[in-house]
């Protein structure tokens, strides 16, 4: 029982391949580098919680029943366990909260390669269209320099915990080539991924898995994997122009 929901904060936590308890990212009051996200961000981005309501991973709303993730946020997990809060950027004010119906894995999900991590929550019950707002999913192809934004609850140092408070954070789309280069030593980053990197002390950290970065309030990418919490890698998120059709096909 605890096992399953263990596992899913072990598959986040599996992304923490960096020591850095030295780390700390001073002057800033938001995770790794944000602002206080808008309320209007609450409206899509779902936080995924286990049974206790700790943040685990984030998501975003793309029907009035489904929020799609990164694969390696739900792989192995029951249902049973894991709830969605949507409709807030304040974990402890309002939201609505919702049992997860079924889960669905994108079929060459690779774990240890970290190919098409995306997946699809569906919960049971309907959002309310008073307080979220489903997201678009872009078809387009992003390119370099392409200006996205990040959402998430994640933390704000390595060691820290998941924030109760939403962050967002403008960033670019970086080069795939130097991304690909600066990332060698821990997995290949393939066409169906992009980067994003602006500065040592910006980017994402644990808790953020799964999230969305939007662009012209379109749903763009979701945070997949990297040298977590701003330590001066890029940032490697899930390609959703590469998943539209997959989607579509889950959600129609
Ligand atoms: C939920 O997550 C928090 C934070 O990671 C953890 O301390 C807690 O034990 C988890 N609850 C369960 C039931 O696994
Ligand atoms: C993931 O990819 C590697 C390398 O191609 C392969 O050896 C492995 O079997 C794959 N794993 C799964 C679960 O498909
Ligand atoms: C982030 O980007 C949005 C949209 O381009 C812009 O309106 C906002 O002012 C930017 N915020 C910061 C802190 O740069």
């Amino acid at each position: 029982m605890a096992t399953k929901v263990n596992f899913i904060v072990i598959t986040i936590y599996f992304v923490i391949y960096v020591g850095s308890s030295s780390f700390k990212v001073s002057g800033s009051s938001r995770v790794v580098g944000g602002y206080d996200a808008p309320y209007e961000f609450g409206r899509f981005h779902a936080s995924l919680q286990n049974v206790t309501g700790s943040h685990v991973c984030g998501g975003a709303v793309i029907s009035l029943s489904r929020a799609v993730t990164a694969a390696h946020c739900v792989v192995g997990a029951d249902p049973m366990y894991i709830k969605v809060v949507v409709g807030t950027t304040n974990l402890d004010i309002g939201g609505q909260e919702f049992d997860v119906k079924s889960i669905d894995i994108h079929e060459n999900y690779n774990y240890s390669l970290r190919t098409n991590d995306i997946a699809i929550v569906t919960i049971d019950g309907m959002f309310d269209t008073r307080t979220i707002n489903v997201l678009e999913v872009d078809d387009i192809s992003l390119t370099e320099d392409d200006p996205v934004i990040l959402t998430g609850f994640g933390a704000q140092t390595p060691n820290g915990e998941s924030s109760r408070v939403m962050y967002a954070l403008n960033l670019s789309v970086f080069s795939q080539e130097t991304c690909e280069y600066a990332m060698r030593y821990s997995r290949q980053v393939v066409d169906t991924m992009f980067c994003t990197f602006t500065q040592i002390g910006q980017g994402t950290c644990h808790g953020d898995s799964g999230g969305p970065l939007i662009k012209n309030n379109k749903l763009v990418g979701l945070v997949s994997w990297g040298i977590p919490c701003a330590v001066g890698f890029p940032d490697v998120h899930t390609r959703i122009s590469s998943f539209a059709d997959w989607i579509r096909s889950k959600i129609n």
